[in-house]
Formats: C-alpha cells, structure tokens, sequence
C-alpha cells in the first residue's frame, strides 16, 4: 500500500533522515518505534508532503508520491493525524470533521457516505459528539488530539498516520485510543503508527521498524521485536 524506499530529508541543510525504507502492507498496522528525535515525526512530514525529500522514492498503491504537494497526496487518499493537536481552532468540531472529509466533498475521492462517517467518527469518540458544537480551539488538549485522529478519519483514506494518537491523554483516554486503532484495524484500515507507547503500538501492531538517528536499525514482525532483548531493553521498559 505504501512503500517508502531510501527516504532521505530535513531541515535545511541538516539531514535528519538518511535512507530509510518502510513498507506498510494493506490492511496491516505498521509502527515506527524510536527515542525522542530520532525522526519520526519528519519521517511522516516527509511521506505526507508536509516537507519536500531530498531523495527516495515513496508510492501509495503504486502512484509515485514524493515531490507532490499535502493536498493531492491527501486525494490520492492518504490521511495524518499529525503531532501536537493541528486542529482548526476557529472552526466548530463538527467542521473540522467535515474538512477532512473535503477531498471526498469535492469528487476527488469516493464520496460515499460522509453524513454517515461523521456519525460513526462521532460514535468512535463520545467525546467530541458532546462537543460537536463547541469551537475545537476550546478542546482541552486531549480532546484536539482525538479530533485530529477523528478528521484523519474522515477522509476514508487508503492510509491513516497516526503521529503518537495518545500524547497527553489521561491514562484512560490511551487506552480508548489503542481500542479505537485497535477496531480500525480489525476493519481493515492501514496505519502508520508512531506511539511513544512502544509496548502498546508493538501490541496492536503487525509488523514495527526502530528509528535511531535518522536510519532503521531494525524491523521485523511486532512479535519478534517484542521478544528482541535490544529492543526491549532500549524501548519497552516495564510498561506494557
Ligand atoms: N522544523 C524543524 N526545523 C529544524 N529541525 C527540526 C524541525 N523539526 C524537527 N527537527 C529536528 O529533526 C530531528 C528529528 O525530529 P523529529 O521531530 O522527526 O523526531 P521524533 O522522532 O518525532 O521525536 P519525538 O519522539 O520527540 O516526537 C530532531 O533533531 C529535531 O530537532
Ligand atoms: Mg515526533
């Protein structure tokens, strides 16, 4: 579904990513594990257009991708749910839902059912149907960052990047997001995930990559990096 190969990019002159190549089956959960600054944030910015690559070659069910602006990659059905709550703050709940579902709006993906998908995001997320009137920028900020991950939604996208769906979040509302990702999947969605709970993401997750420094040292079936001594010694912690 989407293949990313030898992605090199960065800021300026400094390179952040060094040729890195992940491959996200469809219907599969992939995640990206990595410590802090280790790129995977620019890794999505990269994908999503947000920032242009400097080289490597990235395509979505077969089209070339790279290069391309945000918006038509967005049409060609690719949704971010991007880190730190980039919600419209002006705009109601219920619009920004709408706006990810404006490629859909405008022919430029399957119409299909966008009343009905708002209803379901609204139902995914009890939370934001209470608030569905209230201006997102009036969200606390756990609720922006589900209704960020509700907009991605919206699109009905062919792929969802999720960039850490639970940062701060009460322990309660991380789990509901990892049962919400966790039913996605079970509908045969396909993610990129970037979790900071490593554990949790390798949990739900079909197969995961570990990010340093900008180059993959390691991937493999979530299972099997579970159990990688390394991996679980540098990421896993105790959580669970
Ligand atoms: N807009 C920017 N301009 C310049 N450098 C940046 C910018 N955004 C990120 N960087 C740098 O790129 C590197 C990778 O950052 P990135 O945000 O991709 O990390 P990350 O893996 O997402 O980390 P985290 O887990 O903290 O979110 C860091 O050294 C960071 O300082
Ligand atoms: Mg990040």
């Amino acid at each position: 579904m989407l293949s990313i190969k030898n992605l090199e990019a960065g800021y300026g002159k400094v390179k952040v990513l060094h040729g890195i190549s992940i491959d996200v089956p469809k219907s599969q959960v992939v995640t990206l594990i990595g410590s802090n600054g280790a790129g995977k944030t620019t890794t999505m910015r990269a994908v999503t257009g947000m920032i242009k690559p400097t080289a490597g070659e990235t395509t979505l069910a077969g089209k070339r991708i790279d290069g391309q602006d945000s918006y038509a990659i967005a049409r060609l059905g690719l949704a971010h749910s991007p880190e730190g709550r980039k919600v419209f703050s002006t705009m109601s709940v219920t619009d920004n839902l709408l706006l990810g579902a404006f490629p859909r709006l405008t022919h430029h993906r399957a119409r299909g059912d966008v009343s009905g998908d708002l209803e379901r995001a609204m139902e995914l997320f009890p939370r934001l149907k209470e608030r569905r009137n209230q201006l997102a920028g009036t969200l606390s900020g756990g609720e922006q960052q589900m209704l960020a991950m509700a907009r991605a939604i919206m699109l009905n996208p062919e792929i969802i990047l999720l960039d850490e769906p639970s940062m701060g979040l009460a322990p309660i509302l991380v789990e509901e997001v990892f049962k919400i990702i966790s039913r996605l999947k079970s509908e045969g969605v396909t993610m990129l995930l970037v979790e900071q709970f490593a554990a949790a993401a390798l949990n739900v997750a079909d197969y995961g990559y570990v990010l340093e420094n900008g180059r993959i040292t390691a991937h493999g079936p979530a299972e099997k990096l579970k159990n990688d001594p390394a991996v679980k010694a540098a990421y896993l912690g105790g959580s669970h």
